[in-house]
């Protein structure tokens, strides 16, 4: 039985064209619920090998996602957006690249806790959310204190989550968010990431929005936050 019940929100549908669209994929793209039945299988039954996995959490139009999965064959990587027609432009992407160590998976990453195991990640990447700046819409930022369990039960012990945004009062949240918690350790807290650590992994990426931002002179805020066990 299909378990849908992870808010009150979330209403399953098929109805948008680009769902069936993206079924044209099926060698790499899984469609929210189809991934469930490979909850804590993801290498062993998708992947078919044991190596780090990567979840990425808004991939957007893939820039950094392609440029990753490039430059790290020996990774497992599972791209995310629960965009329909943007997902199913990137699945057109990704196809030309044939590379059987990426997924992409079109889902909320609200979804997490039902599409991947327990222990199952080893990183988990959150770049230029959406902020929801108005007051009212604040409920929808993914990250609030009732998600950190779940991206903690996701995370294999050690496992790190990455996180960017140009969004001072995103961040601003997050850091309230963070220190409400005792499930991480946060190895890294910046409210200007590409003056306070050039040589960080997190700055050999710009991402597409982050090249914006960084046009705009907007410091990048960061966090890198490891599962305490
Ligand atoms: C501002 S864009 C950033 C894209 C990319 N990470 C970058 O830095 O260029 C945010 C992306 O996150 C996706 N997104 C927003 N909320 C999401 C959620 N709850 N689950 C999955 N994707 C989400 C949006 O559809 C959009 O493609």
């Amino acid at each position: 039985m299909l378990d849908h019940s992870y808010n009150k929100g979330f209403e399953y549908t098929h109805k948008n064209p680009y769902h069936e669209r993206l079924a044209n994929f099926s060698d790499f793209v899984l469609r929210d619920e189809e991934a469930e039945e490979f909850q804590g299988k993801w290498n062993s039954e998708l992947f078919k090998r044991e190596a780090p996995l990567v979840v990425e959490i808004g991939s957007g139009y893939g820039q950094f996602m392609r440029e990753y999965c490039q430059d790290f064959p020996e990774h497992n990587y599972v791209g995310m957006d629960y965009r329909f027609k943007r997902s199913f432009e990137l699945a057109k992407k990704l196809k030309n690249l044939n590379l059987d160590h990426m997924k992409y998976l079109r889902a909320k990453g609200e979804r997490l806790g039902f599409l991947f195991g327990e222990n199952e990640i080893d990183s988990l990447l959150y770049f230029f959310p959406d902020p929801w700046p108005k007051a009212r819409h604040k409920k929808k930022r993914l990250f609030q204190s009732h998600y950190l369990p779940i991206v903690h039960k996701a995370l294999k012990p050690g496992g790190k989550m990455f996180i960017k945004t140009d969004h001072d009062d995103y961040a601003n949240h997050m850091q309230e968010v963070i220190d409400g918690s005792d499930l991480f350790d946060v190895e890294l807290a910046t409210k200007d990431l590409r003056s306070d650590y050039k040589d960080h992994f997190l700055c050999q990426y710009t991402t597409k929005f982050e090249k914006i931002f960084i046009k705009q002179n907007q410091p990048i805020k960061a966090f890198v936050l490891t599962k305490k066990i």
